[in-house]
């Protein structure tokens, strides 16, 4: 399939907008940047049109996907029996990174949610999204733009490097600025449970709603799946004061050995070092890129040092092939 490019990552090009809103009328799958990590957007009402998602993706179809909405008001409509705590929480923090689970009304397509009886809404905080969403005014399907298992997109080249010929078109909106993909809440129950951590914490929707659990790591549909997979293994270390152990124990079996930290120079004997920084806002935003970056031309294996933030520490997990 020709992909088509639009550009519109210095300046927003309206034309290019209507043209990709086009293709999504037409029931096509179109890739465009939101404000966590780029998405790859399909009309939600359509079951063949989600379809060419989850096949683009190369997606296991028990893997539901959220969907975009331009509004609350458009967000409820799509479900029913929502909890009270609902509402406030989208007062707050929507537009934003948060998809919250709800009860399906049974308007969107059942295979959007692997047949599940839910929906999860997600108001983005990106205006080449929303403007999308204004000019279909449809609900679009939209999961990360990424191969099914490899890392998230946070950048068009991303997006082209894994689905170039797989989408009618990729629209360019340059990096987008969160990095890493929303908190998933479950809003079905009469607390809200976090099934994916991100950048709104469990503290902050405490501080709206009072109560809210975080899932067992198995909760969650997509877990059973590995996630972000490198082109390199990965080894993630917990313990700071195992990390000389771990490289040395690589290098000595003669494997070129990279080292991924937050700060800090050149370590003897290591062939790459690839810097996060100190601040969870920047690492959140090199994460990904950093993940693709890893190269088997140049590195066998990589050794992760701990980082204090929860949800950098859960995506390296979620990528390593080996935690000690
Ligand atoms: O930030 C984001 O959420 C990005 C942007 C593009 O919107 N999208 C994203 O999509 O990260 P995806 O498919 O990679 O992650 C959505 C997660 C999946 O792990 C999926 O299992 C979960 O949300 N999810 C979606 N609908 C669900 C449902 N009805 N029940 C339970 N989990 C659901
Ligand atoms: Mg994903």
């Amino acid at each position: 399939m020709e992909t088509k490019i639009f550009q519109c990552n210095k300046e927003f090009h309206q034309e290019n907008i209507k043209e990709a809103a086009n293709l999504l009328c037409k029931g096509e799958a179109v890739a465009f940047p939101t404000e966590t990590v780029y998405g790859i957007g399909a009309n939600a009402f359509e079951s063949a049109a989600v379809a060419k998602i989850f096949a683009a993706k190369g997606r296991p179809s028990d893997n539901p996907l959220n969907v975009l909405v331009p509004s609350k008001r458009v967000a409820f409509s799509l479900a029913e029996n929502i909890p009270n705590y609902v509402e406030p929480l989208m007062d707050v923090f929507s537009p934003g990174p948060i998809t919250y689970i709800l009860p399906s009304a049974g308007k969107v397509a059942s295979n959007v949610s692997a047949h599940l009886g839910t929906v999860g809404v997600r108001i983005p905080d990106h205006q080449i999204a929303l403007q999308l969403l204004k000019e279909t005014a449809l609900p679009l399907a939209a999961p990360s733009a990424n191969l099914s298992g490899k890392p998230s997109p946070t950048t068009a080249t991303h997006v082209i490097d894994d689905l170039m010929g797989r989408v009618a078109a990729i629209i360019d909106g340059g990096p987008t600025n969160v990095g890493l993909e929303s908190t998933v809440v479950d809003c079905t129950g009469a607390i809200p449970i976090i099934l994916r951590t991100g950048m709104i914490a469990q503290e902050d929707i405490q501080q709206v709603v009072g109560a809210c659990h975080l899932a067992p790591a198995l909760k969650m549909p997509s877990n059973k799946y590995k996630h972000y997979l490198p082109e390199v293994p990965l080894i993630v270390v917990e313990d700071k004061e195992q990390l000389s152990h771990a490289i040395q124990e690589e290098i000595s079996t003669g494997k070129r050995v990279g080292v991924i930290k937050a700060s800090g120079g050149h370590i003897p004997q290591v062939d790459k070092v690839y810097l996060l920084g100190t601040n969870e806002e920047g690492m959140a935003i090199k994460l990904y890129d950093t993940l693709r970056s890893l190269k088997s031309s140049e590195i066998d294996v990589v050794i992760s040092e701990p980082f204090t933030s929860s949800i950098i520490m859960d995506r390296l997990k979620s990528a390593a092939t080996k935690v000690i």
